[in-house]
């Protein structure tokens, strides 16, 4: 069975709604965010302080290429793992694409919630940057076979409609 691989911007519900889908259909949940900072025994927000975004870019494809090869797996990733290509074509090897996107008011409402964490939205205008980073990305979180607008809908529904449409794509 193929992976069920969840991308989408910061805040859109990839985590909340990876664990809990992964639960219900008995697979494997990894957190890409998770593994980096278990590799590199540093929170995210820090490596890209510390380190810079690109060296971040670097250690999220190692992680990406590793579990791509996995199996029975959701994987939920890092917002930004669609700019690099090869990052997509690797997860889709073995895995069905699904983005979950929400309103922009809602993403920062919602990152908002975790302030600190997000170091990419850190601005005097989160808004406009979400819009600016939303504009850059859409491109590539509309290569998955399934897009869920999770600004309304509960979890639990988010999950009912990737259980039922995710396979039949
Ligand atoms: C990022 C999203 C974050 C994390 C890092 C960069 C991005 O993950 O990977 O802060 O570029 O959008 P979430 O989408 O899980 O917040």
């Amino acid at each position: 069975m193929k992976n069920i691989v969840l991308l989408g911007f910061m805040g859109t519900g990839k985590s909340v709604v990876g664990r809990r889908l992964a639960a219900d259909i008995h697979y494997r949940f990894v957190d890409t965010d998770c593994l980096i900072e278990s590799r590199a025994h540093q929170r995210i927000f820090r490596i890209i302080q510390e380190k810079g975004e690109a060296q971040f870019r670097q250690l999220e494809s190692l992680v990406v290429r590793e579990v791509a090869c996995r199996r029975r797996c959701v994987i939920s990733t890092g917002g930004g793992v669609v700019l690099d290509p090869k990052n997509i074509e690797a997860l889709q090897e073995n895995g069905i694409l699904v983005t979950l996107q929400a309103r922009p008011e809602v993403i920062l409402k919602r990152v908002q919630r975790h302030n600190g964490t997000r170091p990419l939205l850190d601005s005097p205008d989160p808004l406009s940057k979400i819009y600016e980073l939303l504009k850059e990305r859409e491109p590539h979180y509309r290569r998955a076979s399934l897009i869920l607008d999770t600004s309304d809908m509960p979890v639990k529904e988010v999950i009912r409609q990737i259980k039922e449409k995710a396979w039949a794509v």
